[in-house]
């Protein structure tokens, strides 16, 4: 049979949007089509997500609608990736009747093969997990772009209790260095301008000895002019050595993502996180001391087992000392598996809702006084098209990854680096006007070799 249209939906982290770009490479190289019309699919490849109960509903919800899609059309494949695949197995299939087949985060290799046990009429699944799969060899299938999500670290060893994903990912593995910063080399050629290198848990990236901070350097020397981004960060590993580089290359941006999840430490205690808020407040310190201006954003999880409205009342004491850029926040939601399953989920829904609301509305105060305080400030903003709104307005990103939207320039397109001064904030949004163009990484040191 001639080689057919594959079509990928993708849910959840931008992890699995890397994945999904690997999956499409590995089935390009066997002469599969990617198609991004879901019409012309002869397979459609849903790759999911299981961190909360929520995201697995929406997933259910789409393979309802897929269902009828097939009824029109018996020859379609339909296959299950990822977190979800993992989780639930062949449980999936047997729910599922329109599942054909279900491959997880370590399989994808097998894809080709379990894609024709599906035409021949049977289902495919493949699930197991691996200790060293990171699909080192295997090029991403990206399209021309300005950013791109290169996967440095797959897995987790963390073990938080509330947490599915060391289950749905297994064991911590990290790419070879040299191959991650090849790929660097080869954005930069097809003119990428920023990379976000990926990991559940990126600080603890190990290569033989060589760490992430040597990663970031090691990415940050490619090409000046490109912008090098990273997550997600764990308390526990964010060593001096790495703050220093950060603060070291002009093209680390200015920004970690550090999940707190608790203000409490009798909390923390309980999720595993392994540090206090003594210690979490401390290292924001140093960190804002070794990078001036460095941006924060976090993660807040509303509600875990026993949360009493003092612990709760100690995050909003955390997000009021940190002053976070930005925060996810969410409802506990219990993972089946995890330590935290066999815990009473004893906060009523009502709590967990009041509760994220509170948290939400403080975070939007926060994030709109601290863009305040860039008023008349001169950002260097990645253009990166016009804003959402309007095409008479550009919009971009600033170091520190907040959206920034300016008048449209003649001279000034999609990928350039512009000067632009802030005269308005929101709490989701910097507006202002160009001053000039820059090259604002000038020193562009090619690599050897
Ligand atoms: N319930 C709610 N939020 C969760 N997260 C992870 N597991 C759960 C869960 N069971 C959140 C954490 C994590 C982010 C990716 O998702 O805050 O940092
Ligand atoms: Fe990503 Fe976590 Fe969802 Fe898996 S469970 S797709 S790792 S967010």
């Amino acid at each position: 049979m001639s080689k057919n249209n594959i079509y990928i939906e993708t849910y959840g982290c931008q992890m699995n949007v890397a994945d999904s770009e690997i999956v499409a490479g590995i089935l390009k190289n066997v002469g599969y089509k990617i198609t991004n019309n879901i019409d012309n699919a002869d397979v459609i490849l849903l790759n999911t997500c299981s961190i909360r109960d929520n995201a697995e509903q929406r997933i259910y919800g789409r393979l309802g609608n897929l269902n009828k899609i097939k009824q029109n059309n018996p020859n379609l494949v339909l296959g299950v990736l990822g977190c979800m695949a993992e989780r639930l197995r062949k449980d999936l299939i047997e729910k599922k009747k329109v599942v054909d087949l279900v491959v997880g985060p370590d399989e994808y290799r097998r894809l080709p093969e379990f894609i024709d046990t599906a035409y021949a009429g049977e289902k495919g699944i493949g699930v197991k997990l691996s200790r060293t799969e990171t699909y080192d060899d295997i090029v991403p299938y990206r399209e021309d772009g300005l950013s791109a999500w290169i996967s440095v670290m797959r897995g987790c060893d963390k073990f938080c209790t509330f947490c599915v994903v060391p289950f749905t990912r297994g064991r911590e593995r990290s790419r070879d260095l040299d191959s991650i910063v090849n790929e660097v080399k080869q954005l930069s050629e097809r003119g990428f301008r920023e990379v976000s290198l990926l990991g559940q848990n990126v600080n603890s990236y190990d290569d033989n000895g060589r760490d992430f901070a040597d990663l970031l350097a090691a990415a940050a020397l490619v090409d000046r002019s490109i912008r090098v981004r990273f997550t997600t960060s764990h308390p526990q590993d964010l060593s001096d050595k790495l703050l220093y580089t950060i603060a070291e290359h002009p093209n680390l941006c200015n920004y970690i993502h550090l999940p707190v999840q608790s203000g409490s430490n009798r909390i923390l205690e309980l999720m595993n996180r392994t540090y206090t808020i003594e210690h979490y407040l401390e290292l924001i310190d140093k960190a804002r001391k070794i990078i001036p201006g460095v941006s924060f954003s976090t993660d807040i999880i509303t509600g875990f087992p026993t949360e009493t409205y003092e612990d709760h009342l100690m995050t909003v004491d955390v997000m009021q000392k940190v002053r976070y850029d930005g925060a996810y926040m969410f409802k506990y939601s219990p993972r089946e598996g995890t330590k935290a399953y066999r815990m009473d989920d004893d906060v009523t829904e009502e709590q967990k809702s009041k509760r994220l609301n509170e948290i939400i509305n403080l975070q939007q105060n926060i994030s709109y006084e601290v863009n305040q305080e860039l008023m008349s400030a001169e950002e260097i903003v990645l253009v990166e098209g016009y804003s959402r709104k309007s095409n008479e307005f550009l919009a971009g990103r600033t170091d520190t990854n907040k959206v920034v939207v300016f008048p449209v320039s003649e001279d000034v397109s999609k990928g350039d680096y512009v000067k632009v001064k802030i005269d308005r904030a929101t709490s989701a949004t910097l507006f202002g006007s160009l001053i000039e163009m820059i090259n604002p990484y000038p020193e562009r040191i090619q690599l050897t070799g």
